[in-house]
């Protein structure tokens, strides 16, 4: 949530600020806006409401500078506009800061700095939270303390989590960042003569790949030569950045119209890398080498929980089915964010398994410390960020190595994701007994076929941009899934929600006759993901009851279901797939059809309005 990027060193800070933007508008796009300071301390600032384009004419007008920091905005506290846009200064105009996070107690904050600007004539420049840190780093220079001081007062009267980025007009060739808590990462990247600040890789992979994550409560001080930290303490050191291993290709769109289409196409490449090397067959092992828990932790374990938020709960669901269905012990899935605040009975013997792609999101990081306070139970994360605060958090990580995912909708993560938990799956059935070693080889036989069904049903894309031509007007949508199927249902309409902002509702197909049949007619249309399986004659009978009210049917069925087509008025065909894999054969089809409305909708797929990539807020 927000884009922080930094930049200090001998080239025009401006344009490098902006495309560093360019490669965070991900995370957030209501506003931005860029500080630059030049070698005499002259500080320019930009901001503007809206796209990052409305903001690139206005800097070509701006004075040069080597130092500076900016920023991409998802609002928080005020609504976007150039006012609430940052960076936000001091009142007295000379320490200039950019925020991701939220100050929860800044009205307080806000009510003990007011009578100082009282006295003083001044007034506050915006609505939002981010504010009073200016103003506090202020007020602790004013009473004669040193830039690094005045940072490290203002940060410990903060409540909440905060990822911070500064200048200051009487150290212009300096930027300073600053995190505490999970409000996002913050890394430093080390060039030549030259040091980059962002909130995440994709920005810094052009320039660098030696880099140093801020750690919760580290202050950077960062010269072009050289990056002091304070750490948790006051202790000072001089950090050892490290090398990544992203190829900046993978963060190109390529000839692909949005990245979302792009990374749709990447899913079978996407999921074989997840799965390299940890689905062996001979002899038969589900992830050899990467769970840090002891064989008899899991040969112990009584029960899972899979949680997490938006696309990973989809997949936290589908994960509890293969749970129960492949290791044959109790699982249960939670939204992240209910889980956090209820009282979970969970017990030391319930492993936890925590899905976020970003490794950030704040809900899922929130359950993840209930879960080690409250109940020291062991904690599996499945994300696609390497050494993310969801990785530092649980007690083993399974990385999916989907590559970076720019568009804002989840698509290969979902399927990186699948897959790491059909592994675990494998792997406890396996552990407890309960998986014969010849039943795992066949699981994992069944596992390697995924990616062609992915490839399969991304060949659907004609078909789909078909029916979205037809229904490319239509307010409301149903999805229908049975069993495995249902949480693909949700993930549909999550989709059509996200990106073609068409209301769609994914249900349980039983569940359709307990109210919202009531709503359908011949103006409501409803998908019905079918594919030949135990519960088909089920989802049939369904469709009948559809059709008998009207409402035109889309089916996603298997190849060859001449009934299943001769049933419905429009028949999408996937390729038939084990029971326990329809998840992959679907998928592609599912997101197809959101992406393919959004198209015609002429929406904008990759930065949809009101979404972030990254939720690192409340
Ligand atoms: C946001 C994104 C979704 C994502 C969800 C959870 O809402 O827009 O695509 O599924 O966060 O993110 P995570 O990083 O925890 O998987």
């Amino acid at each position: 949530m927000c884009g922080i990027v930094g930049y200090v060193g001998h080239q025009a800070a401006g344009p490098i600020l902006l495309e560093g933007l360019q490669r965070l508008e991900y995370r957030g796009y209501d506003s931005s806006g860029i500080a630059v300071l030049d070698h005499d301390g002259a500080l320019s600032v930009m901001k503007r409401e809206g796209k990052l384009r409305d903001l690139q004419a206005a800097i070509e007008r701006m004075p040069g500078g080597a130092t500076g920091i900016g920023h991409t905005r998802w609002a928080t506290h005020g609504q976007p506009s150039d006012r609430n846009a940052h960076p936000h200064a001091s009142s007295s105009g000379d320490v200039i800061v950019v925020q991701n996070g939220i100050v929860e107690n800044y009205r307080e904050l806000k009510a003990e700095l007011q009578e100082r600007l009282d006295a003083e004539g001044r007034s506050w420049q915006s609505d939002t939270d981010t504010e009073v840190i200016p103003e506090l780093i202020s007020r602790e220079l004013a009473a004669g303390k040193s830039f690094g001081d005045a940072l490290a007062s203002a940060i410990g009267r903060l409540r909440g989590a905060n990822a911070i980025a500064a200048v200051h007009r009487g150290s212009p060739n300096r930027i300073y960042a600053a995190r505490k808590g999970s409000a996002g990462g913050i890394v430093i990247g080390y060039g030549d003569g030259e040091m980059f600040v962002a909130s995440d890789l994709p920005a810094l992979l052009p320039h660098t790949t030696s880099v140093y994550h801020l750690e919760d409560g580290e202050i950077a001080a960062i010269d072009p030569e050289s990056v002091t930290i304070r750490g948790q303490g006051g202790t000072q050191f001089q950090p050892e950045p490290t090398q990544v291993d992203l190829d900046p290709v993978a963060i190109a769109r390529g000839p692909f119209r949005h990245f979302m289409l792009k990374e749709i196409h990447e899913q079978p490449r996407a999921l074989s890398d997840t799965i390299r090397g940890r689905a062996r067959l001979e002899p038969a092992s589900a992830l050899p080498d990467d769970l840090d828990l002891p064989t008899e932790t899991l040969a112990s374990i009584e029960r899972v929980l899979v949680i997490g938020m938006g696309t990973s709960l989809h997949a936290a669901m589908i994960g509890r089915w293969w749970i129960e269905q492949i290791a044959g012990i109790p699982a249960d899935f939670d939204n992240a964010s209910e889980f956090r605040f209820r009282a979970p009975l969970l017990g030391p013997s319930t492993l936890v398994v925590a899905v976020t792609q970003s490794g950030e999101t704040i809900d899922t990081l929130g359950a993840m410390n209930h879960v080690r306070d409250r109940w020291g139970a062991p904690q599996v994360v499945i994300t696609n960020v390497d050494g993310s605060e969801a990785t530092r958090q649980a007690d083993t990580s399974i990385i999916i190595r989907c590559g970076p995912e720019v568009g804002v909708a989840s698509t290969k993560t979902f399927v990186g994701s699948l897959a790491a938990l059909y592994l675990l799956a494998c792997r406890i059935g396996h552990a407890q007994g309960r998986l014969s070693t010849e039943a795992l080889s066949k699981r994992l036989e069944q596992l390697l076929t995924a990616p062609s069904l992915l490839e399969r049903g991304i060949g659907q894309a004609a078909r789909c941009a078909q029916i979205a031509q037809l229904f490319g007007a239509a307010s409301n949508f149903l999805v229908l899934g049975r069993g495995i199927e249902y949480p693909l249902a949700m993930e549909a309409a999550l989709k059509c929600k996200e990106i073609s902002y068409v209301h769609a509702e994914g249900y349980a197909a039983g569940e359709m006759k307990h109210g919202p049949i009531a709503l359908l007619d011949q103006g409501f249309p409803v998908i019905a993901l079918a594919p030949r399986g135990p519960l088909f004659d089920k989802m049939t009978s369904t469709i009948q009851q559809v059709r008998a009210r009207r409402a035109p049917v889309i089916a996603v069925g298997d190849e060859g279901d001449a009934e299943l087509a001769e049933l419905v008025d429009h028949f999408i065909a996937v390729p038939p797939a084990p029971p326990l894999l329809t998840p992959f054969s679907l998928t592609p089809v599912v997101q197809l059809l959101a992406y393919q409305l959004a198209l015609t909708r002429g929406l904008d797929i990759d930065q949809p309005r009101n979404l972030a990539k990254t939720v690192t807020v409340e």
